[in-house]
């Protein structure tokens, strides 16, 4: 091979590595984007799920607060509360609420809470609860979840605000306490810090 040769094959594989790498870079740009994109539609999937879109006017996921770190929402960190408003007037909040206590760790909520205390309803985003044992708190596999729907803490009262087995109005699932006992706790907390914090809310 002589110079020329060989400055063409360097040449070439420059220009391979170039090329290569931005086709990488583009493409994990692109993911990313993706990402982001169904996570956004995931999000308000859930979010129009919990506060139906006749409800309110504004783009609530766009609409959001943060607030510090509370163990009322089993936050370690500070996290997001979506605003809903129909003609600027507070409708109700959508907190990510964090369980901290499932059988198998943290079971990540979005919790609704209209403006007047009443749960619009709780939805779960993420867990690694058992199949078949704790995941009957996902709404695609039971219905349970639905039992928050226009609660408060007046109705049922605060001591009440338990699963059965604990001389709670909860029903717990067969075989499996740990997980229902977590999320009530976490829900019922939600509307503790609500009521604590409405005023500042929706600022
Ligand atoms: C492998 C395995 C997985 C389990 N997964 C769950 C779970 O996801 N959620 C839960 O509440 N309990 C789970 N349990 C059961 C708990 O250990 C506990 O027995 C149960 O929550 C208590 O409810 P019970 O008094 O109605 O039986 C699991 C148990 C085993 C052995």
């Amino acid at each position: 091979m002589n110079f020329k040769q060989i400055l063409i094959s360097g040449f070439l594989l420059w220009l391979f590595s170039v090329v290569g790498t931005t086709l990488v870079a583009i493409t994990q740009q692109q993911t990313i984007e993706r990402i982001a994109a169904n996570e956004k539609k995931v999000l308000l999937k859930n979010l129009y799920a919990l506060i139906p879109a006749s409800k309110l006017n504004n783009d609530i996921a766009q609409d959001s607060l943060v607030v510090d770190a509370n163990p009322l929402l089993g936050t370690q960190d500070q996290s997001l509360v979506y605003r809903a408003r129909m003609d600027d007037e507070p409708v109700a909040a959508v907190f990510n609420t964090i369980a901290p206590d499932g059988y198998s760790g943290a079971i990540h909520l979005l919790v609704g809470v209209y403006a007047n205390g009443k749960l619009a309803g709780v939805r779960v985003v993420k867990h690694n609860e058992t199949p078949g044992l704790g995941d009957g708190i996902e709404i695609r596999k039971s219905d349970w979840i639905l039992a928050f729907d226009d609660q408060s803490l007046e109705n049922p009262l605060p001591e009440l605000w338990k699963v059965k087995r604990d001389g709670g109005v909860y029903d717990q699932m067969t075989g499996a306490t740990i997980t229902p006992r977590a999320i009530v706790k976490a829900v019922k907390n939600t509307l503790v810090y609500f009521t604590q914090n409405h005023e500042t809310l929706f600022l």
